[in-house]
């Protein structure tokens, strides 16, 4: 009898794993449930369980939820410097993986990934919730007809984190756990740039620092415990909380780089960490027209060149539909079709070794700003064979 159910265990179960509540559908005929999760943190435990299962099984070692031959399918939402650990013992277990972007912190480390992914057999899907948002199939929609032309420029402009509030105060900011900030924000976009070209990056080049971020202060300093609190303009309360200006961080706070495609296209993506707001605006240039997306506004605007057909007469709006739900809609989503994966072998949006290449991309853009903007060359997956 064909597979109804998906039983699913989690690792890693901080604030992503939240997500995972839409993969929890006990009712009868419902498609997926998630039974399990791990955390070597004992205190996300708990909360776990309130916010997505009550009754599922929690545990601290992440192997013991691996070794349950009840769990199918299992969802990585650990730290990024965690993903290849856990995405390759899950494989290896012979579970299907869902693994939270970006899929490595390095090259080698994606391509033993999707190795183990193909040995194992098992489905795979990366976590590239953007490429669900209705603004952004929208966009790949708009080129897909044919409104712009051939495309053949894409601009992203990417305001991040609301000063601080993100990335300094975490994990996030030190490159043990994710190579860069290019990898870890960017990868999304990269991703987007990627799939709009219909093309992959051969090559970068990029400027970057720390202007804003990071500092003499101590490592273990907390903004609660900090003599500067009531005055810094980075002072934040919750979980959030370690200082933004101590020694370890070393992630660059303001990136710009500029790519080339495979197939000719010239993209750029520009980063900051200390702008006040949140928002990212994409152009895309064909050889007919260019469109351009106003992210608060939920439009893309579609302008039309001069081509002697009716279509110069009207440039064009689209208002974009607002979903409900986590991350406009899209999280609900992918969630849905990593079931319809496992359940009915629907193709993925995203194919896995896209995953890999945003990080290959990421990784060479950090090894540029990092030796001072010279060129370098992105790995491509033919230099690790993938039988
Ligand atoms: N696609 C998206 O839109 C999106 C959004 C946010 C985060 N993410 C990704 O999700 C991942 C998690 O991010 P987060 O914001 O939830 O981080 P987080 O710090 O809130 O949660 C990570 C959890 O992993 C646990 N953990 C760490 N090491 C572990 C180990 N060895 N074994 C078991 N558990 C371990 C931590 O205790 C923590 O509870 C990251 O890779 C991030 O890039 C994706």
């Amino acid at each position: 009898m064909a597979q109804e159910q998906v039983r699913i265990g989690v690792i890693g179960l901080g604030w992503r794993a939240e997500v995972t509540k839409y993969w929890h559908n006990p009712f009868p005929g419902g498609k997926s449930i998630v039974v399990a999760g791990a955390d070597n943190n004992p205190e996300r435990l708990g909360k776990f369980r309130d916010k997505v299962n009550p009754d599922a099984d929690v545990m601290l070692d992440y192997r013991e939820l691996l070794e349950r031959s009840d769990i199918d399918a299992v969802a990585i939402m650990t730290p990024d410097h965690c993903h290849e650990e856990h995405a390759v013992a899950a494989l290896n277990a012979g579970k299907h993986v869902y693994c939270e972007k970006p899929l490595a912190i390095t090259v080698e480390g994606c391509d033993r990934i999707l190795q183990a992914w193909q040995a194992s057999g098992k489905h795979f899907m990366i976590g590239f919730n953007m490429r669900y948002m209705n603004m952004y199939r929208t966009m790949k929609e708009i080129i897909q007809s044919g409104e712009i032309g051939e495309v053949k420029a894409i601009w992203v402009r990417h305001f991040v984190g609301l000063g601080s509030d993100y990335y300094y105060h975490s994990w996030h900011g030190s490159s043990r756990n994710t190579t860069s900030l290019l990898l870890q924000k960017a990868s999304h976009d990269i991703d987007i740039i990627h799939w709009l070209a219909d093309s992959y990056t051969k090559k970068v080049s990029a400027f970057g620092g720390m202007d804003y971020f990071g500092g003499n202060k101590a490592n273990d300093l907390t903004c609660p415990n900090c003599a500067e609190k009531a005055v810094c303009p980075e002072a934040r309360s919750g979980p959030l909380v370690k200082c933004a200006f101590r020694q370890e961080i070393d992630v660059e706070d303001n990136n710009m780089v500029l790519m080339e495609l495979a197939n000719g296209v010239k993209a750029s993506y520009m980063q900051c960490h200390f702008t006040p707001d949140y928002e990212r605006s994409y152009t895309v240039i064909g050889t007919e027209g260019r469109m351009e997306n106003f992210e608060k506004d939920h439009k893309v605007v579609v302008k039309s060149r001069k081509s002697n057909t009716w279509r110069d007469l009207s440039d064009r709006v689209y208002e974009i539909k607002k979903a409900e739900g986590s991350h406009f809609g899209a999280d609900e989503n992918i969630c849905r079709d990593f079931i319809e994966m496992i359940l009915h072998n629907k193709e993925p949006v995203a194919e896995p070794v896209a995953g890999r290449m945003s990080v290959a991309v990421g990784c060479a853009a950090t090894e540029s700003v990092r030796q001072g903007g010279g060129i370098v060359t992105v790995k491509g997956p033919q230099l690790v064979p993938l039988n």
